[in-house]
């Protein structure tokens, strides 16, 4: 019976288990979201895992909305994920980079004072942390038909710019109300053109991404990463079942890598408040494996039984662990020996240095 331990095929490459990196925001990188040798060593550390997926980077300068993320848009970030990348391939580990545009959960601070942009203008309400404190959200200037064809292009360059830097594929960050998921949902979106209204019309510009990155760097080497009940970065879509369905049904076409699906989820601090038209808790994962055709990975809240229960079940395939994989370095050689797990420091998670980054012990420390 398969198991966290059992080793699978996505695209063309063979993961050696199915303990997956979560993606995950560590604000180590700097302003110019270049990234460095603290970085190096923190995804060194954690390359026994399946898979690591990196955590968000961003598509472009409108991309960005948080403190000291990196970017893959340059060629500095470029030959600064070298040393990462090379770094997890000499550990026989294997890495995706995770693609990302904030969309209005930005702050019109990270574009030089320039508006966000969105689907649509709304403001999703809350707080972003800028380089000089927490500021409200201002609503976004809507993109026009041109530069949605440009940010298109973004995420094409970029995943481009991903491989140069030696990563064996992208997810692109459909997820947690980010500029595809202020498309895909209605609260956020309502256009009245081909990108707005119906949900085919509202699913197109993910799609779109997805299309276009799978021409660039091949569907094998291609992701997406979708929250179906996420309701964070003030989400909301009145038929989220039928909306999810349709997309999910729709990336059937592309026989990509992988689906990431995350179940409700809040993140550190914040309570996840369940709407009756979403699906619950453990539903999500179970309703979209009897649509998703392909290899599905699935995250949030899983402890080592219950992921080994959904893989031998067949509910998922891979299952994407966050904080224990923040706290853990070597959560898998702690699967295969049955031992005790490291607890995360939530102070630590986005506050630069060392400290809870590179210091969690090892099994044999
Ligand atoms: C510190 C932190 C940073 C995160 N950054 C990202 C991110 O960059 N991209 C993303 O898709 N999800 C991000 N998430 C969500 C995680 O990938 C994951 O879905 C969440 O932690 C739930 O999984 P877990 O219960 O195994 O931790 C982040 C979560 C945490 C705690």
């Amino acid at each position: 019976m398969k198991n966290l331990l059992s080793p699978i095929k996505i695209g063309s490459i063979e993961l050696r288990n199915r303990v997956i990196m979560a993606p995950l925001t560590r604000s180590r990188s700097n302003r110019e979201g270049i990234p460095n040798d603290l970085m190096r060593q923190y995804y060194e550390q954690r390359a026994s895992a399946g898979l690591i997926i990196s955590e968000a980077t961003n598509i472009s300068p409108m991309g960005v909305g948080y403190l000291n993320t990196p970017g893959i848009w340059t060629q500095e970030q470029i030959e600064g994920w070298k040393p990462i990348t090379q770094a997890v391939h000499n550990k026989n580990g294997r890495i995706y980079l995770q693609l990302w545009h904030t969309g209005r959960s930005s702050h019109p601070d990270f574009h030089g004072g320039e508006f966000t942009v969105s689907a649509s203008a709304i403001n999703s309400g809350g707080q972003v942390n800028t380089y000089d404190g927490l500021k409200d959200k201002e609503p976004p200037r809507t993109l026009d038909i041109s530069e949605i064809e440009d940010t298109i292009d973004d995420y094409v360059k970029a995943a481009k710019n991903a491989i140069e830097a030696g990563f064996d594929g992208v997810e692109i960050h459909g997820a947690n109300g980010y500029l595809i998921d202020q498309f895909i949902c209605s609260g956020s979106n309502v256009r009245n053109d081909k990108y707005g209204g119906s949900i085919e019309n509202r699913c197109r510009f993910g799609l779109e991404v997805v299309a276009a990155i799978s021409k660039a760097i091949g569907s094998d080497r291609t992701a997406i990463r979708l929250s179906p009940s996420g309701t964070f970065n003030g989400m909301f879509d009145e038929t989220p079942v039928e909306t999810f369905s349709y997309m999910i049904d729709k990336l059937n076409e592309y026989n990509l890598a992988y689906l990431h699906i995350m179940e409700p989820y809040a993140p550190p601090g914040k309570t996840y408040i369940p709407q009756d038209s979403y699906l619950q808790d453990r539903e999500v994962t179970q309703y979209f494996r009897n649509i998703y055709k392909g290899n599905l990975m699935t995250n949030s809240g899983f402890n080592i039984d219950e992921a080994n229960d959904y893989i031998s079940n067949g509910i998922a395939d891979m299952v994407a662990f966050g904080k224990l994989m923040i706290a853990n370095p070597d959560l898998v050689e702690r699967i295969e020996n049955n031992a005790n797990l490291n607890d995360w420091d939530v102070k630590t998670f986005y506050s630069g240095g060392e400290k809870g980054y590179i210091d969690y012990s090892f099994l044999n420390d």
